[in-house]
């Protein structure tokens, strides 16, 4: 074992991540530092909540209420961010990493938005930017991508990365509930922040997925190219008819290599019940990564919570600590492949993404109605996997004249089907706005 004094860490950020990186550090610092090949101290953390921070760090370490003065601070090795968002958290990570200093941080959005200049900036400095934490929490997915399956041409990479998502579309499935009224039990019950709309308008899970489409494909961060759909227009009725027709709906995050270009997209997707990742529930998170050689592999965890995300700074920490001796040419590079040979891969538009699809029609229920839809869909080359169709009486009560007609389809080029949307729409018979979720089989 080494005798040099252990690392110096700052931490910018002391709330629900940054108390359990402090406590982890400290309960496990002895195994941690038989890895690490030297201790690893918070030396400093910076928290406009002085009294909070004095709370959770005691006497073990400095409290300030000034961020700059970690990064101005020689003594300092590596800052840790976890303010979250884009705006003093991207001037700090500039500025940390202008002054030579590691940068280890859990800032998905910031990464996913701004990712290309942070890179960048830590490759002119020779610095690491690690963001195991920015993904999924707890499951050590950006290590599975970046060193875990280097050998592979990866295929695609699919995730429920986002957890509050995935609690609500669990909570809807088990009790039968519409959207609005388990989000409000979520917000209760502290599984959904007040203001959820990163969460529920799938951004959060978009910023993860961009950040495993750059490291999956070796290209850049490319938030801004990304499909992004959320949960909140899903009704329980479409989740049970999912269900009839053996399929679970989930929020994914899917990144795909394709004939043209990569496919980057967030949205409600069936998913065959019979997978594994169907099968995660609450609050959970899970990613499939498809390899050429390695073929199907499933990382499952807690993807977020106070210890589960530390245990991914702290995973960081040690990879730092591992390395920062290192020539900065030797070490992994920040998105699994080295900065010049980058692909130009594009993100395609949603229009040429190809998947299956979910529909349900409001229709009139009369004679007829089914032919004229399926005469559009065949018109427009678009092959049906299945059909279910409700009893009047199931769907609109007793004497009812509308049903459901439901129909999954084979895989189709997302164009071709907004085409037949927008024809089927055009029926009189068609009488409520059609609902579309696509599908994955994941196979
Ligand atoms: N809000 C995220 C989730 C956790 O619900 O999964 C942090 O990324």
């Amino acid at each position: 074992m080494s005798h040099l004094p252990p690392i110096q860490v700052g931490l910018l950020g002391i709330g629900t991540v940054g108390s359990g990186v402090f406590r982890v550090l400290q309960r496990n610092q002895e195994e941690i530092r038989r890895r690490a090949g030297r201790g690893i101290q918070i030396a400093t953390v910076a928290d406009l909540d002085t009294e909070r921070a004095r709370a959770v760090v005691g006497d073990a370490a400095q409290v300030v209420a000034d961020a700059r003065a970690v990064i101005a601070d020689p003594a300092i090795d590596i800052v840790v961010e976890l303010i979250g968002g884009y705006g003093v958290a991207r001037q700090l990570v500039m500025e940390a990493i202008a002054a030579g200093k590691h940068v280890v941080t859990a800032n998905k959005a910031l990464l996913a938005v701004h990712g290309t200049e942070i890179f960048a900036a830590a490759q002119a400095q020779g610095v690491m930017v690690a963001f195991e934490a920015a993904v999924a929490g707890g499951i050590p997915i950006i290590k599975a991508l970046r060193e875990g399956l280097t050998a592979n041409r990866i295929q695609w990479v699919a995730g429920i990365i986002n957890g509050t998502t995935n609690f609500i579309l669990s909570e809807m499935r088990d009790k039968g509930l519409d959207f609005d009224v388990v989000l409000k039990e979520a917000q209760r019950l502290g599984y959904a922040e007040a203001d959820p709309t990163f969460d529920i308008e799938g951004i959060d899970a978009a910023h993860k997925a961009t950040l495993m489409s750059a490291l999956a494909f070796g290209i850049p961060v490319q938030f801004d190219k990304a499909y992004v759909e959320g949960i909140t227009r899903l009704q329980a009725a479409d989740i049970r008819y999912a269900e009839q027709l053996g399929y679970r709906i989930k929020l994914l995050g899917i990144t795909k290599r394709v004939d043209g270009g990569v496919e980057l997209r967030v949205h409600p997707t069936l998913v065959p019940a019979k997978r594994l990742i169907a099968n995660v529930e609450g609050a959970m998170n899970a990613v499939v990564v498809q390899g050429d050689a390695v073929g199907t592999t499933l990382y499952y965890g807690k993807g977020a919570g106070s210890e589960p995300t530390a245990s991914a700074v702290i995973a960081d920490l040690v990879d730092v600590t591992r390395l920062h001796t290192a020539d900065p040419q030797h070490r992994v590079p920040h998105l699994a492949f080295q900065p010049h040979a980058m692909s130009d891969l594009t993100i395609v538009p949603m229009e040429r993404v190809v998947t299956g699809y979910y529909l349900r029609l409001r229709v009139a229920d009369q004679p007829g109605v089914l032919a004229e839809v399926t005469a559009i869909l065949a018109r427009a080359g678009i092959s049906i996997d299945a059909v279910l169709q409700r009893e009047a009486d199931e769907v609109g009560g007793e004497g009812s004249t509308q049903t459901d007609l439901i129909i999954l389809t084979h895989d189709t080029v997302e164009g071709t089907m907004n085409a037949a949307l927008a024809a089927m729409q055009a029926l009189p018979t068609v009488l409520a706005p059609i609902v579309r979720i696509r599908k994955e089989e994941l196979a």
